[in-house]
């Protein structure tokens, strides 16, 4: 493996990217971050990520991952719930060849937090079944059982309630309804219990900007198993993707 890689972590309102040091999972130099254009559709993001990586002046050699808010189905788009709905059916493989030049691994952006959390921080030598999550604008999730990723769940679209649980507990949702710690801490309790209920993982991670204030909700979730903040924070999506390119080497 590399020592070096890159991670391009596209979200709903900014496309980051960074050089990654593969052995501390610390980024090389700065982050760099351009808005996410509106609408965001394929061509329009996959030139911003073109930018980026001319930014980072990022090597031909140098394994380039790049983490999308949607499932990735060998390549494939097949729902996006967050971004332009004219990403269903896109390869990103073909896409990004095409504006990049270059070969890129791509992986859903909850994924790329867990495997980040497993190699370098919270989920590290957890033996059994851990599941991260990740809190925004939706729900992401990511398995990994005995520290192999269990790719592409998609736990934030759980149906509870007959809601679709990221309309409900999403960190996102907290904002737009305004909702108190404790008001919040409700929803997260229905479906933290409802997903303990359905897996019984081992340890949950909690990940996503609002994992910095964890202090605020998680002390008031009555869980039978384990919850800990992630480690990464926001640098997860960007060390996960530059790891799994690194991992998985194009071809
Ligand atoms: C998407 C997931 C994604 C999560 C966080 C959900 O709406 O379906 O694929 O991981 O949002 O971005």
């Amino acid at each position: 493996m590399t020592t070096v890689g890159c991670g391009i972590d596209i979200g709903g309102s900014g496309v980051k990217a960074a050089l990654v040091d593969l052995e501390t999972g610390e980024f090389i130099g700065e982050r760099i971050r351009i808005e996410t254009p509106k609408p965001a559709t394929p061509d329009a993001v996959a030139d911003v990520c073109r930018q980026l990586l001319e930014g980072l002046e990022v090597a031909s050699d140098i394994p380039v991952g790049i983490t999308f808010p949607a499932p990735v189905i060998h390549g494939v788009i097949p729902f996006m719930a967050n971004l332009d709905d004219s990403w269903v059916g896109v390869n990103v493989i073909d896409l990004m060849e095409k504006h990049l030049g270059r070969k890129v691994v791509p992986l859903n952006d909850a994924d790329a937090a867990g495997l980040a959390e497993v190699v370098y921080g919270a989920a590290k030598d957890v033996p059994g079944l851990v599941i991260v999550t990740t809190l925004g604008t939706g729900i992401g999730s990511a398995l990994i059982m005995d520290g192999k990723l269990v790719p592409n769940s998609e736990l934030g679209h759980l149906e509870i309630d007959g809601h679709d649980a990221e309309t409900r507990a999403s960190s996102g949702q907290k904002t737009l309804q305004d909702l108190s710690w404790k008001k919040w801490a409700k929803r997260l309790q229905k479906y933290y219990s409802h997903v303990e209920m359905l897996f019984s993982p081992d340890l949950f991670v909690v990940g996503g900007g609002v994992s910095k204030n964890h202090a605020k909700f998680m002390p008031l979730l009555d869980l039978k198993t384990k919850m800990v903040p992630a480690e990464l924070r926001n640098t997860a999506g960007i060390v996960g993707a530059a790891w799994y390119a690194a991992s998985w080497p194009c071809e």
